[in-house]
């Protein structure tokens, strides 16, 4: 149903998160109801408190679609991932913004003549539409977001067998290109999968995706393709071939490696054709403990993005 919604949205174009969109008929009002029942308070304007009461009830009304486009939006943007401490704030702090808001039009039509209370519901909602504020910006450009990071990748000596290695926020991504193909190793400490995503852009969409997990000793590494902003299939499922020339991977130390052998060109007319010496975007991301399947969404947490040059 929800996929529906945003497949009709994508139609026009519209390809974005629509909770932004309604959230400033909370906030603004929310706020707006507090500035006029400060100056009904302390300017003797009793006439503001209708403005106040008026402004709460816009806040309420949009209570609604905002907090279910939320829902939805982190359902469809974020795989509905149960890891993002800021969507569980969000939840306890959109259920106090409701008691506040009902409450304070329930007192002001009971008649209530103690226009302090009516403040202090108006102050604590405009605290809590900026905590939910703040919670959302965490989500967006916090540290919950995805990193973007110029990577300098240093050679490692001979012994190693001349990979390049960088390390990042706890990936240790290794590869060696040589005679028209790539060995990739990729590192990252958990039981479950970890993946590896080159591009152009740094997004899922239309980036080359292999990853894998270990279970029982066996590795499991597949090629796929990043076929939108949050699903990527199997090349074989898109009319594609799998272009990994040798795949393995190893759990050791409570730490998942993956590695595969993949030619430069795959032939895949939509996976982006690698250059030694040209920066790529490089996606590495994990799916956390447990996540021993490649369909676990790795949330807004489980991925940086690199500037890599090969
Ligand atoms: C009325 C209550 C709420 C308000 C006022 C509110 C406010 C905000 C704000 C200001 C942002 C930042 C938007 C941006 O910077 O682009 C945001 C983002 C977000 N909020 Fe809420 N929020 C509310 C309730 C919820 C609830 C209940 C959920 C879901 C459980 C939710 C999920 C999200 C998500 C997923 C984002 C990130 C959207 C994106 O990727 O652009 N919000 N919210």
């Amino acid at each position: 149903m929800a996929e529906l919604f945003y497949q009709l949205l994508g139609m026009i174009g519209f390809t974005h998160p629509l909770h932004p969109v309604l959230i400033t008929m909370v906030v603004g009002p929310a706020i707006a109801s507090f500035l006029f029942a400060a100056l009904a308070f302390f300017f003797q304007k009793p006439d503001y408190y209708k403005t106040s009461r008026q402004l709460t009830v816009v806040a309420f009304i949009f209570w609604f679609p905002t907090v279910a486009v939320g829902i939805i939006d982190w359902i469809h943007f974020y795989g509905g991932s149960n890891n993002m401490v800021e969507i569980n704030n969000k939840l306890v702090l959109a259920g106090v913004l409701f008691l506040v808001l009902f409450g304070n039009i329930m007192l002001f039509k009971a008649g209530q003549k103690k226009p302090l209370i009516l403040l202090l519901l108006t102050l604590a909602a405009t605290i809590n539409v900026s905590l939910l504020g703040f919670y959302g910006g965490e989500i967006v450009f916090g540290k919950a977001a995805p990193k973007s990071v110029e990577v300098s990748a240093e050679v490692t000596d001979a012994k190693a067998g001349g990979f390049k290695e960088l390390k990042q926020d706890g990936y240790d991504l290794a590869w060696k290109i040589y005679d028209g193909q790539i060995d990739v190793k990729l590192t990252y400490e958990t039981n479950g999968w970890v993946g590896f995503g080159i591009g152009k852009t740094g997004a899922m969409e239309g980036s080359h995706i292999v990853l894998g997990f270990v279970m029982d000793g066996k590795a499991v590494v597949e090629d796929h393709f990043g076929v939108g902003g949050t699903n990527h299939s199997p090349q074989t499922k898109i009319g594609a071939k799998d272009s990994l020339t040798a795949r393995g991977g190893s759990f050791v130390d409570g730490k998942t490696t993956i590695t595969f052998t993949m030619p430069l060109n795959t032939g895949n007319p939509n996976d982006p054709v690698l250059v030694e010496g040209e920066t790529f975007k490089v996606i590495l991301a994990n799916g956390g403990e447990d996540a021993q399947d490649l369909e676990s969404y790795h949330g807004r947490s489980g991925r940086i993005i690199l500037d890599v040059k090969l």
